[in-house]
């Protein structure tokens, strides 16, 4: 067993989809193991993305993370980085894969319904700094 981070983003919260997206995880056989909801501060999402610093649409992305409420939750299955990643489809809805949750309710490239951890060190820094080790 393995454990990611998915993050329900502010586009989705804002369209009620929470309840959506927690039933396709655990359809997904993934394993619901912490959530909350919570709203970031400009300086907890700018943390967050650091690894983003330097892209052009960091400053945009920290200013949608931080217009409404987003849900951290802690996913368990085995092969759950990948098999989410797979599940969640590519960062542009309009590319991603017909059946990813992205096809079906993401908005735009940044509007885009949910974060999902793309590697085991992320994963690991991204849990910790929702809920700690
Ligand atoms: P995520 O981190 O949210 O799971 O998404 P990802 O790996 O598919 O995409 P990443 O490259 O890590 O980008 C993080 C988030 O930044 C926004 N973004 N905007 N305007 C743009 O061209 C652009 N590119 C990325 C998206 O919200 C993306 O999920
Ligand atoms: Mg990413």
């Amino acid at each position: 067993m393995s454990r990611t981070l998915l993050i329900i983003k502010p586009d989705a919260t804002e369209r009620n989809l929470i309840g959506y997206i927690i039933d396709r995880l655990e359809r997904a056989r993934f394993k619901i193991v912490e959530m909350r909801m919570i709203s970031l501060s400009v300086q907890q999402a700018r943390e967050f993305y650091e690894i983003h610093k330097e892209r052009p649409f960091y400053e945009s992305l920290v200013t949608f993370m931080t217009s409404g409420t987003v849900v951290p939750v802690v996913l368990e299955k085995d092969n759950a980085i990948a098999d989410l990643r797979a599940l969640v489809g590519a960062t542009n809805p309009k590319e991603a894969a017909c059946g990813t949750i992205r096809y079906d309710i993401g908005r735009d490239v940044q509007e885009n319904s949910v974060h999902a951890s793309d590697s085991d060190e992320n994963a690991t820094r991204e849990i910790s700094f929702f809920f700690g080790t």
